[in-house]
């Protein structure tokens, strides 16, 4: 049988639960609607799965809560990225235990990254009694089936560790934004990153088919939406292991070509597979956003190296020039690692150097955090973590500096935004396409739509600007 129809065959036998939890759920609450809770921690990959795992409990009745104190079932959706991560989950999960001793029928569910290392799964078996059901990043599709074990049972359910390698398509999805929107094009990594844990608890890479994703921004664009961003782990692999000849940039292209007005944004891009000719894609079509958010982790090559990043200094720079050189007006934009086990202080310097000549918009920064089970946690790494925060506080000056400079260099100028939130009474968060927010006044009516604006005023790296 092949392994569309057997993913098929399964989300049918899902749908089986989801119709028996449909009465099981409103008998629990009371004769009243059923309301779950959904938290995510991470980064937007868990984000679209607790999409997912949301459209499931809307399916089964469910109404949709923020509040624990209404809710009679609260999922946690986890993150292993850091050790800081998993100590947020940790304390929250421990202040759950009041709502269930005031509610004893809640249903306390913790899935996602975590979920995936043993380590973990011990903790919670022994430590958090109260948590009725487990599941990873490879069980999703199979949440109502394993929801209704647990509650008809009454007994703890764990499911992880399965990674059947498959994609299961048409899983139902509530989408948090009505008009910026993730699509999944890829799942899992193969890069295998000396510090990261991405690979062990997401699993192989494993790309969705071309055809499917159109589809998916087409729907997406034809219900409103005015941005969508894809997501992968490294969306430059994108395509390796289909049947059928495709690549990131065509994919990229062949998105942007669909009819309206939207933008297109995508993330993450890894330095080693990253190609001049997505980046010739994104110089000629207006849609996709002149922004290129572009990890290069560590400015020296001894330390790149022992990351097993798969590029050097020289080569980060060639891809990063040819962008700008390419595409007017682009924000680069990056992660990065302080404090790598046995990175040096002359080490740090180059990623201060490299920070100095790309000159990015912004970046995310990060000290060094060992993962259970990943190479880099067994390497020596002599520095404190009190040296490593002075080495960041460093950092982030010249960051400021660079990013200020950058938004004084807008101002007077005119770019179109995507208007996104209401910041405070009044006053509106937007985005320009090269990813800067422009606060603006304006009514809350303009949230969701495209504007232009002129840039009045830069405080530091805070952006005022007036719709013209
Ligand atoms: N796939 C993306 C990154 C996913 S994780 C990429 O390759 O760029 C997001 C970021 O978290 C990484 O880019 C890295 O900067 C950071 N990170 C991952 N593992 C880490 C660790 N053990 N300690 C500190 N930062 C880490
Ligand atoms: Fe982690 Fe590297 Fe994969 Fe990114 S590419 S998820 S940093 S292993
Ligand atoms: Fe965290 Fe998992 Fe994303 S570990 S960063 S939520 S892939």
């Amino acid at each position: 049988m092949s392994e569309e129809k057997i993913t098929e065959q399964s989300l049918q036998i899902q749908e089986e639960y989801t119709d028996m939890l449909k009465d099981i759920l409103l008998i629990r609450a009371g004769g009243k609607q059923p309301k779950a809770m959904v938290r995510t921690y991470g980064c937007q990959q868990n984000v679209a799965d607790s999409e997912k795992i949301k459209g499931m409990l809307e399916k089964m009745d469910c109404g949709l809560t923020e509040n624990p104190e209404e809710a009679d079932i609260i999922i946690f959706n986890t993150c292993a990225v850091r050790e800081h991560a998993e100590d947020r989950v940790f304390g929250n999960v421990g202040a759950l235990k009041a709502y269930k001793r005031k509610k004893p029928s809640l249903l306390i569910g913790l899935c996602g990254c975590m979920m995936e290392q043993q380590h973990i799964a011990d903790r919670i078996r022994k430590s958090f009694p109260y948590v009725g059901l487990v599941f990873g990043t490879h069980a999703i599709h199979k949440f109502p089936e394993l929801l209704y074990h647990s509650v008809t049972t009454g007994k703890r359910t764990i499911e992880r560790g399965n990674d059947d390698g498959k994609i299961y398509e048409g899983l139902p999805i509530h989408r948090d934004g009505s008009f910026k929107g993730w699509l999944s094009i890829m799942y899992g990594c193969d890069n295998f990153c000396t510090y990261c844990i991405v690979p062990h608890v997401r699993g192989r890479e494993r790309s969705r088919k071309h055809s499917v994703i159109l589809n998916e921004a087409k729907s997406m664009i034809a219900a409103g939406y005015k941005e969508i961003t894809l997501l992968g782990q490294n969306v430059n692999s994108y395509g390796k292991g289909l049947e059928e000849k495709t690549n990131f940039a065509s994919l990229l292209r062949d998105t942007a070509n669909i009819e309206g007005d939207f933008w297109l944004r995508f993330m993450t891009s890894h330095p080693k597979d990253a190609s001049k000719e997505m980046i010739d894609i994104m110089a000629e079509n207006s849609k996709i956003c002149n922004h290129l958010h572009l990890p290069f982790q560590c400015g020296s090559d001894r330390v790149l190296k022992r990351m097993n990043r798969r590029y050097t200094v020289e080569k980060y720079l060639e891809i990063a020039n040819y962008a700008k050189s390419k595409i007017p007006d682009l924000s680069l934009t990056s992660d990065v690692i302080v404090g790598f086990p046995g990175e040096t202080y002359e080490d740090f310097q180059q990623t201060l150097e490299l920070i100095k000549e790309v000159e990015f918009t912004s970046l995310f920064t990060f000290i060094y955090s060992p993962r259970v089970g990943t190479p880099a946690a067994q390497f020596d790494d002599p520095y404190s973590h009190r040296e490593k925060a002075e080495w960041m506080g460093e950092l982030l000056k010249v960051q400021e500096k660079i990013a200020a400079k950058r938004c004084a260099g807008m101002v007077g100028k005119q770019y179109r935004v995507l208007v996104e939130e209401q910041a405070k009474e009044g006053v509106l968060n937007a985005r320009t396409q090269n990813n800067i927010v422009v606060e603006l006044k304006a009514p809350a009516e303009y949230i969701g739509t495209f504007q232009n604006v002129e840039i009045t005023e830069a405080r530091n790296w805070i952006l005022r600007g007036q719709i013209v």
